[in-house]
């Protein structure tokens, strides 16, 4: 088969930029596709905290139409490492200093979404094509990831049909339903779209915009990053209001789980971990439970199970079942089960306050709230059960690392975590983690106290169920193919 040209275009990719786990979805796919042979790039905004020191410029300036303006921005070239052998990827970095050199990727602690977010992220799809145009070099597929990259496919279907990119097919990757880039009609002029147009791009909804909505209608071929989620995006509990919209393109929706790079999350070569440990001698991973309990404050037991997260403090992710003043499990958790608990997070001022109200008043809650690369790895490895209370999950990584490393997940029975955990059954000692049926506090709490009553009764029981996680595998090319076929078919349209 022959080489595809693909840009993904994105606002995280690791390690240049990340939020969550988009930013390590979409530069573990590019590998993926590039060890298959095909020539990937990467479109991504020169943020403020990306050291340009290090990049390439571009010779000329870059003139992006946007309306009745032309933006002009400069354009640095980077590379993302293959760590295997072959050329690693080229990363292509807008500089456009008024819009995105700031310290966020979407706003900041006090302002967690730039009011200018849809200019700005509209500026990073029409340079898309412009970039192409001066690299001479046509894209067979225009990958655009969530919202911010969701004006792509709008922009190819309604600018550029009759243009070189006629032959291109846009792909929008939904890796989260839940943001969407709304905001009020004073945001349309600065989109450049013409405004007998607009109606035809699909973003208006109701009396504002939907930046993902315009690039479902628009786009060649739609996946979200599992099958399971793919069929929840098509109900209204799960469509956050989209769902209509994705019953009517249903035929061009495919659910892939994302691949995870085994050169950064492996705890037999894991450069973060003080000691690396494999299936068949997990002393080590003993190790990195006493590493992890000092580095979290906790007693350094060995007669008790650590359970481990590591997550954006948010609605989606379970914390107000956890920790709300007048419902949340998580003191009876604490109280109740002979546990620790060692949470890594950041994100809504109000569940950080909480969670530290909460860290006061347990000895057996380990807390950190920050946004620290190594210390993730560090739970993962030192975790006895890696718990995921998600309200959805699309995909989710850290219960695939979790695996991996281990660690046995205790997670909803949604989205990806339904489609990577096989539920533990004692009668035929199958299985690699426990499931929440519906992310309710008493569930929660019915669901951590099987895992702990296990570890206390059974530990041969948990090792056998640990091998059996590290063994499960998500190889990036698996996730490539998957794409690859999804390419094909929207090229042969
Ligand atoms: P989501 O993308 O919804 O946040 P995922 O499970 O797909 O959830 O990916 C989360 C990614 O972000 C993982 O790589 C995880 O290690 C990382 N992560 C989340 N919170 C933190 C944090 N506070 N510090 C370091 N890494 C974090
Ligand atoms: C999103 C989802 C998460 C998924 C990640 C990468 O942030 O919340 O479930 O794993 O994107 O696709």
């Amino acid at each position: 088969m022959s080489s595809l040209k693909i840009l993904m275009i994105c606002s995280e990719a690791i390690p240049f930029a990340k939020a969550g786990g988009l930013g390590d979805a979409v530069s573990a796919l590019s590998l993926g596709l590039k060890r298959l042979g095909h020539d990937v790039r990467l479109l991504l905004p020169r943020y403020g905290f990306i050291d340009i020191t290090t990049l390439k410029p571009l010779p000329d300036p870059l003139g992006v139409p946007l309306g009745t303006q032309q933006l002009w921005t400069a354009v640095y070239r980077g590379e993302l490492p293959n760590n295997q052998d072959g050329d690693g990827i080229g990363v292509y970095f807008l500089d456009h200093r008024r819009l995105f050199d700031r310290a966020g990727i979407y706003g900041t602690p006090e302002q967690p979404d730039f009011h200018d977010n849809p200019q700005r992220y509209a500026l990073l799809c029409r340079a898309a094509f412009q970039l192409c145009r001066a690299l001479h070099w046509i894209p067979d597929i225009l990958h655009a990831h969530d919202w911010p990259a969701a004006l792509v496919p709008v922009y190819n279907r309604l600018l550029e049909a009759d243009s070189e990119f006629s032959f291109s097919a846009s792909v929008l990757s939904i890796h989260n339903i839940g943001y969407q880039g709304i905001a009020d009609t004073t945001h349309l002029p600065p989109l450049g779209l013409p405004a007998e147009r607009i109606a035809e791009s699909g973003l208006l909804f109701g009396n504002r915009i939907n930046l993902l909505k315009g690039g479902i209608s628009c786009a060649d071929a739609l996946v979200t990053v599992s099958p399971q989620h793919a069929k929840e995006i098509t109900t209204p509990e799960h469509g956050f209001g989209l769902d209509g919209l994705l019953r009517a393109r249903h035929a061009r929706l495919t659910g892939i789980i994302n691949g995870t790079d085994d050169n950064i999350w492996d705890p037999q070569t894991d450069p973060l971990l003080a000691h690396n440990y494999g299936p068949d001698d997990l002393s080590n991973k003993a190790r990195a439970k006493r590493t992890l309990q000092l580095e979290m404050g906790l007693a350094p037991l060995d007669d008790v199970p650590l359970i481990g997260m590591v997550s954006r403090l948010v609605a989606q992710k379970g914390f107000h079942e956890l920790c709300d003043p007048r419902r949340g499990i998580l003191p009876r958790i604490l109280e109740v089960l002979p546990l620790q608990l060692a949470i890594m997070g950041s994100g809504d001022p109000l569940l950080e306050q909480r969670l530290r109200d909460l860290a006061r008043s347990y000895p057996n809650l380990g807390l950190n709230i920050g946004y620290r690369e190594q210390l993730a790895h560090q739970v993962q490895a030192g975790s006895d059960f890696f718990l995921m209370p998600s309200r959805y999950e699309p995909c989710g990584l850290n219960q695939m690392y979790a695996l991996r490393y281990g660690t046995i997940p205790i997670v909803s029975r949604t989205g990806g975590l339904a489609d990577t955990v096989d539920e533990f059954n004692p009668a035929n000692d199958s299985g690699t983690g426990f499931f929440i049926d519906y992310p309710s506090p008493w569930l929660i709490f019915d669901a951590v106290s099987r895992a702990v009553r296990l570890w206390h009764n059974d530990p041969a029981a948990v090792v056998r169920m640990r091998r059996r996680a590290m063994q499960r595998r998500f190889p990036l090319a698996d996730t490539a193919r998957a794409y690859l076929s999804v390419y094909r078919q929207a090229l042969s349209e």
